[in-house]
């Protein structure tokens, strides 16, 4: 780089950390990932998509009470792993139960939050406190740590409460969460991962570490109907056999509740952003979520003013390429 000005080195240097793999002179290295999830069916494909993805290593998989209580959540987790049949064994860790809504979202997502498919529960690895191994993975990891949740914040805002920010190795954290221009879809304006618990959705917003937020107004985005379900016809396993299984509950409830016919894939956008980071554009603004307000609480503000006199303290993802990113998907979760 001896001939570029400094600004060009540092675009370079931020296209190759935005690039699917982090380049090393061994070769490509895969992204440590730890995903805190409430299993729920967008949660269950977005880890089979990243299960199935080679730009990440998913090293930890944590519960957290959202779609269900954490302890069901923490089932759903073995239930994908073991129907995807996995060889790998993640780190698995388990939230407290119901912190504060005691709202849960089996409307959406089935009685057993994966449409009522009651797939059996194959143990794993046992689990440990959510925050103490997220904390323990952050503190101890040789190279830089992406967390991504696709779960309302408990777990993440009482692990980020553990660590030193200065010497944890945290890359960023992505959160699926947040309705900024849209409405919301647990509360007039408030977005269910942030509803849920909006004091811990505050705490992480508020850290020091990089954040980038995939809000409702881009996973609404993109609307998946049963035409591109036809990608899953043929697959008798894995990924796309557990797609086949799912969509059809998730798709009638979308019927039902959003009166949308087809499906908005929340968590899965969220876990592209994290492996194909190279799709979607963000923008630097600032952020805060509403823990007092009657009507308001649990929703997410972004100070949008062309002259705001507050500084950033957030990325929000602002687009992406429609039909690459719906092609990315549906060719990594056609699987067997
Ligand atoms: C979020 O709420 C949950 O029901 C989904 O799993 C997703 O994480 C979307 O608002
Ligand atoms: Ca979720």
């Amino acid at each position: 780089m001896c001939c570029l000005t400094a600004r060009e080195a540092a675009l370079i240097v931020e296209i190759r950390r935005q690039t699917r793999y982090i380049r090393t002179r061994e070769g490509p290295v895969k992204r440590k990932i730890i995903v805190d999830t409430d299993p729920g069916i967008d949660d269950a494909l977005a880890l089979a998509l990243l299960v199935k993805s080679p730009e990440v290593t998913v090293h930890a998989v944590t519960a957290a009470s959202g779609n269900l209580p954490a302890e069901e959540c923490l089932k759903n987790i073995h239930r994908i792993y073991g129907f995807l049949r996995i060889e790998e064994k993640p780190l698995i860790g388990m939230g407290p139960d119901w912190p504060r809504s005691g709202e849960d979202a089996r409307h959406i997502h089935g009685k057993d939050g994966l449409a009522n498919t009651y797939l059996p529960v194959f143990l794993r690895n046992a689990a440990q406190p959510a925050a103490k191994l997220i904390a323990s993975i952050l503190t101890g990891s040789a190279e830089p740590v992406t967390i991504l949740a696709l779960a309302p914040l408990t777990n993440i805002a009482d692990a980020l409460d553990r660590i030193d920010f200065h010497t944890a190795k945290v890359e960023r954290i992505v959160l699926m969460g947040g309705a900024f221009h849209v409405p919301g879809n647990a509360s007039p304006l408030g977005e269910f991962n942030i509803h849920h618990d909006p004091e811990a959705a505050r705490r992480v917003i508020n850290s020091p570490l990089p954040v980038t937020i995939v809000p409702l107004d881009i996973t609404t985005r993109l609307v998946f109907t049963v035409r591109d379900f036809d990608a899953f016809a043929k697959c008798r396993r894995g990924a796309g056999r557990l797609a086949r299984n799912l969509l059809p509950f998730y798709l009638q409830a979308h019927r039902r509740y959003h009166r949308l016919d087809g499906v908005h894939l929340h968590d899965v956008i969220a876990a592209a952003v994290v492996a194909a980071g190279d799709l979607f554009k963000t923008r630097r603004v600032w952020c805060d979520v509403e823990t007092e307000g009657e009507i308001t609480r649990g929703t997410t503000v972004a100070d949008d003013r062309p002259f705001t006199p507050r500084e950033p303290n957030v990325e929000v993802v602002s687009s992406f390429d429609e039909k690459a990113l719906k092609n990315f998907i549906l060719s990594r979760l056609a699987t067997d």
